[in-house]
């Protein structure tokens, strides 16, 4: 089965370097137009696209900005008639503890990572359900979804797009729009003081394909086989990142010790289910009571 792209049109944030200017590269090599948008060197993208024989444009709007995402999909809209696939990579990393982390440090990482994402995400909305038709990604990493040291602002950002990607999901499924996130690994500006040497190289980004971009490429696809789902890739390697709700501890009479001396239930991990919205893991309250009647009954 080939991937494939003729027809469709891009739209790539942050694709004036690194990840972002790798998955533009492989999506337009595999046949789409792509819009690459990047506050720096999104002209020199897209002239090294036209030049490899794909087709591309570049936008320089700022999506940390409502106007500057509105721009970025009005033209896109206008010239293509309409968007197809939404790659929301364009973050900016600060890596610094709570005690350091400025007001304007917050800002910065938060607008362009995630309150862009938002913004771009909303304006392709109406084009994407009025056409019945839709592939987004969203750009979260290990530092919103499991934390990391030294990350507080970008974890928020990270975790925030997550977030967005979930509700996405759900309310996308009936106009035929897949939602799916990305963590990715990759030796670029943003990450290489924070890897060995080693795991630089093997976390290389080349052109048009880093090792990230292949599975950027399923999700953008009208193949693509799921919705909701948070995967993580690198280095050769891709995987999904998934959360799970435990059968826990259930007991209707519970007081704060009855909790701690039942500890290793409310936190085993012994028998989990993984929910695909926040509505319906209530149902696990149900399922307690109906073990617990159950257990009664015996
Ligand atoms: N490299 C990694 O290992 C890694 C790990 C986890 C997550 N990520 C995420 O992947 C994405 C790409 O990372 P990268 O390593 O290629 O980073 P990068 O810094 O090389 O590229 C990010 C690009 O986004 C652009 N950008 C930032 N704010 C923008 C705005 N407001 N409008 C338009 N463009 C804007 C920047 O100019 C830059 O060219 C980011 O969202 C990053 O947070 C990267």
């Amino acid at each position: 089965m080939t991937i494939g792209f003729n027809g469709q049109v891009a739209i790539v944030t942050g694709a004036g370097r690194g990840l972002g200017r790798s998955h533009a590269e492989l999506l337009a090599e595999r046949g789409a137009t792509v819009v690459v948008n990047d506050v720096v060197g999104a002209d020199e993208v897209e002239a090294a696209i036209n030049r490899a024989g794909g087709r591309a444009v570049a936008s320089d709007d700022d999506i940390s900005t409502p106007a500057g995402a509105a721009s970025l999909v009005q033209r896109a809209a206008e010239e293509f008639g309409g968007v197809q696939i939404l790659i929301n990579n364009a973050g900016v990393g600060r890596f610094t503890t709570l005690d350091l982390a400025s007001i304007d440090e917050y800002e910065l990482v938060r607008r362009s990572g995630l309150d862009g994402t938002f913004y771009v995400t909303r304006e392709v909305w109406p084009l994407m359900t009025a056409a019945k038709y839709g592939r987004i990604v969203v750009t979260t990493s290990g530092n919103g979804l499991l934390g990391n040291p030294a990350s507080v602002t970008y974890a928020i950002a990270k975790a925030g797009v997550y977030g967005l990607m979930r509700a996405v999901a759900l309310d996308g499924a009936e106009f035929g729009i897949k939602a799916n996130a990305l963590a990715p690994m990759a030796s670029t500006p943003m990450s290489t003081e924070f890897v060995s040497p080693d795991m630089a190289e093997m976390l290389r980004v080349e052109f048009p394909t880093s090792l990230v971009s292949p599975i950027v490429a399923v999700l953008a696809s009208e193949q693509c086989p799921v919705s909701g789902y948070t995967f993580d890739a690198g280095g050769g390697r891709i995987g999904i990142t998934f959360q799970g709700t435990n059968a826990g501890f259930y007991d209707r009479d519970m007081t704060p010790e009855s909790i701690l001396s039942s500890w290793d239930s409310v936190v085993s991990r012994a028998d989990f289910v993984e929910f695909a919205s926040g509505y319906e893991s209530l149902s696990m309250v149900a399922a307690s009571r109906e073990r617990a009647l159950v257990g009664i009954g015996e």
